[in-house]
C-alpha cells in the first residue's frame, strides 16, 4: 500500500469513528442524531397523554372544567348533560310534574323508540311491556311491573325519563347506554305499549314542549351522572 493511499484510508476511519461518535451521543432512541434546530422537531407545547411538570399529577392532559357540557351533548352519549332533578323522592315526583317529552311525536321517534326498547329493555319488561321478559320468564328476574298494570298505567312520562336516568330500586340507570333523544323515544314506545295494552290510543305529543331539559330556570346544576 502506498503511502498515499494508507493516509486516505486513515482519514476515512478518522471520519467513520468520527461520525460514530457524534450521532451516537444522543440517549433519545427516536433522535435521528444531530438536528439543526432542534425546536423544530421538538416543540416545548406538552404533548397529550404526555408527563408535565407544571401539575402535582404529573400529566399533561386535564379533566374539563366542573360544569363542562359539550356543545352536542344531546347527541353525545350524556355523561356531561345537565339535569335538573336530582336522585331524590323529591325530584322524582318534580320530574313528574315538570318534565314533558320536547319530541315531536314522530313515526320516526316511534320506529328508534321501539328499536331502542328491543335492544336494552325487552328482557326485562317484554315485547307487550307486560313485564315478562325473558328474563323474567327464566326465573332470571322478577318484580317488573307491567307498563299498563294498576302502578304505572298513570304514570306520567317525567317520571319514566327520571328512572330511566337514574334506575329505580331493581332497574338500573340506563343514562349511560341511551342519550338524551333516545330516551325520550324509548319512552313514547313504552307509551304506545301501554296504550296498546289498556285499549287506549297512543297520546300523541299534544303535552310536547319545546324547552329541552325541563325548564330553562331549572337547570342551573349540573348533576353527575350515576354509574
Ligand atoms: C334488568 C331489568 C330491567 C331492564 C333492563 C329495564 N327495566 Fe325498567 N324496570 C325494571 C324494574 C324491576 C322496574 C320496577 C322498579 C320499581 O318500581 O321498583 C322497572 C320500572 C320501569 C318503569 C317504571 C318507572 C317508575 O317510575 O315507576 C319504566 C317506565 C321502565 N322501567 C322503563 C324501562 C325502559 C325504557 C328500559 C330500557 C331502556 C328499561 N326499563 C329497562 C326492570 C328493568
Amino acid at each position: 500500500m502506498t503511502k498515499n493511499a494508507r493516509s486516505i484510508l486513515y482519514t476515512l476511519s478518522a471520519a467513520f469513528i468520527g461520525s460514530m461518535i457524534v450521532t451516537s451521543c444522543s440517549n433519545n432512541p427516536l433522535s435521528p442524531g444531530v438536528e439543526y434546530a432542534p425546536d423544530m422537531y421538538r416543540g416545548p407545547a406538552l404533548e397529550a397523554y404526555g408527563v408535565s411538570t407544571v401539575f402535582g399529577d404529573s400529566m399533561a392532559s386535564r379533566k374539563p372544567v366542573a360544569g363542562t357540557i359539550p356543545r352536542n351533548h344531546a347527541e353525545t352519549l350524556p355523561f356531561y348533560e345537565p339535569y335538573a332533578y336530582p336522585n331524590t323522592n323529591e325530584g322524582y315526583e318534580a320530574a313528574g310534574l315538570g318534565l314533558k317529552n320536547p319530541l315531536v311525536a314522530s313515526a320516526e321517534d316511534l320506529a328508534k323508540g321501539e328499536k331502542i326498547y328491543t335492544n336494552f329493555c325487552i328482557h326485562c319488561h317484554g315485547a307487550k311491556g307486560d313485564g315478562n321478559g325473558i328474563l323474567v320468564e327464566r326465573d332470571k328476574f322478577a318484580g317488573v311491573p307491567s307498563y299498563y298494570g294498576a302502578a304505572l298505567k298513570d304514570l306520567p312520562e317525567g317520571k319514566m325519563y327520571h328512572t330511566i336516568y337514574y334506575g329505580k330500586n331493581m332497574m338500573g340507570s340506563h343514562a349511560s347506554q341511551i342519550n338524551y333523544n333516545e330516551r325520550w323515544q324509548v319512552i313514547r314506545w313504552v307509551q304506545k305499549l301501554r296504550a296498546d295494552g289498556l285499549g287506549q290510543s297512543a297520546p300523541s305529543d299534544s303535552t310536547a314542549s319545546p324547552a329541552p331539559v325541563a325548564t330553562a330556570t331549572a337547570v342551573t346544576e349540573i348533576l353527575p351522572v350515576k354509574k
